[in-house]
């Protein structure tokens, strides 16, 4: 089994990229990170990056049977990301949405996700560890069957 980690545009150049809001774990620190979580259950990590929409909305169709589950950071997508949200409506495993930032904390335009209302949940504003944080909710959402 395996679970999609999925993060969109912006998020390939983490580590360099506002250091100061987004910390200076690289998307390969991340992988790791979630590769370590998911190894008591035995899953891989799928990690796909993409800058556009487009690309996220086949990874979503392409790992729908073959993933367990799904972490999902949508970038910016999350403001006005409609395709990506239609793509994660057929999306059949669960999935968590995570932030690295705080977007209450930000400007308004950050404050509401058009993906979260699709979401089992939902971790912002912990980090890098969110993702951590969402492999164990997956892990859990599959042991229990409540995703
Ligand atoms: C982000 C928050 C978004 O508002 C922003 O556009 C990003 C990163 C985060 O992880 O904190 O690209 O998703």
């Amino acid at each position: 089994s395996a679970v999609l980690l999925l993060n969109g545009p912006n998020l390939g150049i983490l580590g360099r990229r506002e250091p100061e809001i987004y910390g200076t774990d690289t998307l390969s620190d991340i992988e790791e990170a979630v590769a370590e979580e998911v190894r008591v259950s035995g899953w891989d990590v799928i990690s796909v990056q993409h800058d556009s929409e487009g690309d996220l909305v086949r990874a979503v169709h392409e790992h729908n049977d073959s993933t367990v589950g799904a972490i999902v950071n949508p970038g910016a997508l999350m403001i006005a990301g409609w395709s990506l949200r239609d793509a994660l409506a057929s999306y059949s495993p669960p999935w968590v949405e995570v932030h690295l930032s705080n977007v209450w904390a930000r400007e308004q335009f950050r404050h509401e996700s058009v993906i979260a209302p699709l979401a089992s949940g939902v971790v912002v504003g912990l980090g890098a560890f969110g993702y951590r944080l969402a492999a164990r909710a997956l892990m859990h959402l599959s042991e229990t069957g409540t995703g």
